[in-house]
């Protein structure tokens, strides 16, 4: 036993002593930077992260200031046009992208990044960097590359930021919802990129009264809101994807209803338009549209 014990140490002495010693050799400390890098040594130092490893060195890594994210800067230092020697994040990088955001991942793996691995923003090479600069604190919080989520967003999702122009649209662009308030950014288990497991619980997070139950329920709604409506905007009323009756008509055949309302004739530009049919069409009647609670209300009239 005792020999067997010696051994162990022996031997884990002989590796490690060496391998730590070469990496002190590398980190150049924190001070080291900032005598070249002044004005982002500057900024940094206002960040989450300047604060927090100035304040409360935390992990072995943390205690390192710059080189915990840069990695050890010694050779940098020596020769800085060498882009080898030191961990890049901007688009001159020669690093590849999952290296870098690797060495992000060291500290934030799990949490909202549950579901990083193979999400449609890692498996299409976005960096950390494209939505976060830790440089400087651009944005009020979450370290993002603009000043707000959304225009963080809309820096590469162009059509997006077209849709919520639309007529109808929830009020994100007057700064009231972000992207995030629907997608996690970072990975999710429904396509695409939700933050919830199905889209509805989406939608009920703000919109709970249409969660229900319902003594009557429709089909359609608790399949999913998209069945009828556009999250992003829509340029018909109440973000619908077509304009009513349509809407309707698509699943509901017009033969069959009473007084024969549902004819192409009715419409508001018809040859015998129809009042009934005229603004909200079938909701004029069927306004529970989402489901009814009311003991006759199975035709969603009330
Ligand atoms: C002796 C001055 C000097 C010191 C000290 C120094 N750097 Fe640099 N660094 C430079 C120069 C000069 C460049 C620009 C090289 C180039 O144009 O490619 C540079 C470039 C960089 C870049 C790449 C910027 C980009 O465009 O992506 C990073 C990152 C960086 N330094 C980090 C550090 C870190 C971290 C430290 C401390 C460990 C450090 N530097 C210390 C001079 C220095
Ligand atoms: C939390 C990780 C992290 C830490 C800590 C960090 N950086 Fe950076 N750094 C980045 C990222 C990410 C970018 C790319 C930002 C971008 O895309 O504009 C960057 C960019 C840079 C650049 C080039 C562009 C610029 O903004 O000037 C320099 C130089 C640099 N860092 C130096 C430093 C120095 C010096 C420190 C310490 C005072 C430091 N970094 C600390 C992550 C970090
Ligand atoms: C050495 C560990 C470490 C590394 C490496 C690291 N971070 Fe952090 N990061 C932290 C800590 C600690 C916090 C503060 C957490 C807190 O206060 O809850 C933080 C906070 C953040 C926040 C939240 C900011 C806020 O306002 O709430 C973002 C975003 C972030 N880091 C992004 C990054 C990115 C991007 C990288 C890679 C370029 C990176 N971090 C690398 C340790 C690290
Ligand atoms: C497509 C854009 C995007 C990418 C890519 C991205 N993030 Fe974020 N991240 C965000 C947004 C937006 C928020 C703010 C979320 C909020 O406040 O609702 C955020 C928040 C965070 C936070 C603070 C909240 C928390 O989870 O504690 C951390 C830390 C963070 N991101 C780290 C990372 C790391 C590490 C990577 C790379 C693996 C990364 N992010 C990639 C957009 C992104
Ligand atoms: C650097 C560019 C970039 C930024 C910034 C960016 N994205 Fe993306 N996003 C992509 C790419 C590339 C894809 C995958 C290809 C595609 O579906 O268009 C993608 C895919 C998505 C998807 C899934 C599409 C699908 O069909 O699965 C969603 C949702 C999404 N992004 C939301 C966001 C949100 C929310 C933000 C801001 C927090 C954001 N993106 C910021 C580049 C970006
Ligand atoms: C109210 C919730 C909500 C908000 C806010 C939201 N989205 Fe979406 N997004 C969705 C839903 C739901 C889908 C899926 C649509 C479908 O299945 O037809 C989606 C789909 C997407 C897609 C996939 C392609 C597409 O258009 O179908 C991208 C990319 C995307 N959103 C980006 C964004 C960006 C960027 C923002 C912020 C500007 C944003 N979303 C805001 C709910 C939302
Ligand atoms: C973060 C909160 C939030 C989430 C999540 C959300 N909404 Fe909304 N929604 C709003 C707000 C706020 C309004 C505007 C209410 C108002 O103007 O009275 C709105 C309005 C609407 C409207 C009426 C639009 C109009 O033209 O008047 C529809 C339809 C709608 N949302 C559907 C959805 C659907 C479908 C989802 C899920 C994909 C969803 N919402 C998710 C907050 C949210
Ligand atoms: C069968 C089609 C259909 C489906 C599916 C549907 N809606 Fe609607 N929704 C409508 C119609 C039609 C209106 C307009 C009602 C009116 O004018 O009174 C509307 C209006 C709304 C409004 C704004 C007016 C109000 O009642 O608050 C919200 C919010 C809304 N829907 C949310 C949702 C949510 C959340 C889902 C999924 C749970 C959903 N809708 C599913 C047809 C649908
Ligand atoms: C995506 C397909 C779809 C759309 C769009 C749709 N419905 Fe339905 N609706 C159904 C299904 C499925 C049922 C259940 C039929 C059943 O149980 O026999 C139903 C039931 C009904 C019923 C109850 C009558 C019955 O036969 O049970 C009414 C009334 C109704 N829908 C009106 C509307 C109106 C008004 C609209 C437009 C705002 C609309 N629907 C849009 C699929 C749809
Ligand atoms: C003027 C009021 C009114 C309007 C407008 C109206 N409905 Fe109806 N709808 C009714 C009444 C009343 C019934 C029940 C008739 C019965 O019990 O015999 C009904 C029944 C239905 C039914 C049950 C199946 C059937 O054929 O009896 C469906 C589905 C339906 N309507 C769909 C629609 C659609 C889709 C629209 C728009 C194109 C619409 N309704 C517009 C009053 C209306």
């Amino acid at each position: 036993m005792i020999i067997a014990g010696m051994i162990v140490i022996i031997v884990t002495g002989l590796v490690l002593a060496p391998l730590s010693a070469a990496d002190e050799a590398e980190y150049a400390g924190a001070a080291a930077c900032g005598q070249c890098h002044i004005q982002a040594s500057d900024n940094w130092a206002h960040t989450v992260h300047g604060r927090r490893s100035i304040q409360i060195p935390g992990t072995p890594d943390a205690a390192q200031g710059c080189e915990s994210c840069h990695g050890p800067g010694a050779r940098h230092i020596e020769n800085p046009v060498d882009k080898n020697t030191i961990l890049r994040f901007t688009k001159n990088s020669i690093q590849p992208i999952t290296e870098q955001n690797a060495q992000c991942m060291n500290c934030h793996q799990g949490g909202q990044r549950i579901h990083w691995l193979n999400s449609a923003h890692e498996s299409h090479d976005v960096a950390c960097s494209d939505c976060h600069n830790p440089m400087a604190s651009v944005s009020q919080g979450g370290l993002l590359a603009k000043q707000t989520i959304n225009e963080t967003c809309y820096s590469c999702h162009q059509q997006q930021r077209a849709e919520f122009q639309r007529r109808s649209h929830m009020p994100l662009p007057e700064g009231k919802m972000s992207c995030s308030d629907c997608h996690n950014p970072h990975g999710g288990v429904t396509d695409p990129l939700l933050k919830t497991v199905r889209v509805n619980d989406t939608c009920f997070e703000c919109h709970a009264e249409k969660r229900g139950p319902f003594l009557w329920e429709h089909a359609p709604v608790r399949d999913s809101c998209m069945n009828c409506h556009l999250p992003h905007g829509s340029n018909h009323d109440m973000l619908l994807d077509a304009p009513r009756p349509l809407i309707c008509q698509q699943c509901h055949s017009q033969l069959g209803h009473p007084n024969d309302l549902l004819t192409r004739g009715n419409l508001a530009n018809g040859t015998f338009p129809d009042a009934r049919l005229i603004g909200r069409s079938c909701s004029n009647c069927h306004t529970q549209i989402h489901g009814s609670n009311h003991p006759s209300g199975v035709l969603f009239h009330r």
